[in-house]
């Protein structure tokens, strides 16, 4: 598959094109080693299971942690705004906004709070910080060396898809904001939510059991009595394996499955009982 440039992803696009927001986010390897990888249409069948659980006639305050570039979020959102669901959404994710600097023939992108390179582009080739392909990424690791100077220059640049962009001017009840899912409670001021969904975060390719252990009881605190937290992992073959939990009585209690299940279960379990 090709690889796009900053450009081609993030300036061109008048209206969005979802193959080059796959290929452009999946790239995308920041600094704590997670991806950004994302994509259309990938957690539809998980919206519909997780309705059973929602109380459509209460007004619910949704938050979804590592949103990504957002899509799944406008989805989810669009799902529940054709049920009639009162809501107040927030997509979320550790970085939404990069900075944009070009030089020469070069584009860069880098994340904001770290000026990590996340992207250089010379000559309209694309060098992503994980493309797959071990020339390019030996290019991308010297270009990281040389740019270094720039990294906190350019201008400010969202990291979010352009149809989530839309949803949140045109939709007062859908709010896109940078959130460390580590901090959470600090940086959301005791804010509470009813739904939290995780899809595709608490993994331990990206973190390791304690750090997972950490987010889990982060997300517990967030969430008011009785309120839902979704885990999700989607696989390669693009099956999603997940879980609803209910928090009750400062317990996370396991209320469904998605799929093959949560393999963080009893991580998620023994973070309710330690509350
Ligand atoms: C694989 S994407 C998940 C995208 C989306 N939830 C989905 O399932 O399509 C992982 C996301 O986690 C975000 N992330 C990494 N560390 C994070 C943290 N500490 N707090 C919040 N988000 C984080 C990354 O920026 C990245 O966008």
């Amino acid at each position: 598959m090709p690889l796009f440039t900053i450009k081609q992803a993030l300036l061109e696009q008048s209206e969005p094109v979802p193959s080059i927001d796959r290929e452009f986010f999946q790239h995308l390897r920041l600094s704590n080693g997670s991806f950004k990888t994302t994509c259309d249409n990938r957690l539809n069948d998980v919206n519909s299971y997780v309705d059973e659980f929602l109380d459509f006639d209460c007004e619910l305050k949704i938050l979804d942690v590592a949103a990504s570039s957002a899509i799944s979020s406008v989805e989810w959102f669009a799902h529940l705004q054709k049920k009639s669901l009162k809501m107040d959404y927030t997509a979320s994710d550790l970085t939404m906004v990069g900075r944009y600097y070009q030089t020469g023939f070069t584009d860069l992108l880098f994340e904001k709070q770290t000026g990590h390179l996340l992207q250089a582009d010379i000559l309209g080739q694309a060098f992503p910080s994980s493309s797959g392909v071990r020339w390019k990424n030996q290019i991308y690791r010297l270009l990281k060396a040389s740019t270094s100077p720039y990294r906190n220059k350019g201008k400010e640049i969202k990291l979010v898809n352009r149809l989530a962009a839309r949803c949140e001017q045109e939709n007062s009840n859908f709010s896109l904001c940078e959130l460390d899912m580590f901090q959470a409670s600090k940086q959301l001021n005791s804010k509470s939510f009813n739904v939290i969904r995780a899809a595709n975060i608490l993994n331990r390719s990206y973190f390791t059991e304690a750090q997972i252990f950490q987010a889990i009881k982060q997300l517990f605190s967030l969430l008011d009595d009785g309120g839902f937290l979704i885990v999700v992992k989607s696989e390669d073959d693009g099956m999603n394996n997940g879980a609803v939990y209910c928090k009750k009585e400062k317990t996370f209690e396991h209320l469904g499955t998605i799929n093959g299940g949560s393999d963080i279960n009893e991580l998620v379990r023994s973070a309710g009982r330690k509350n």
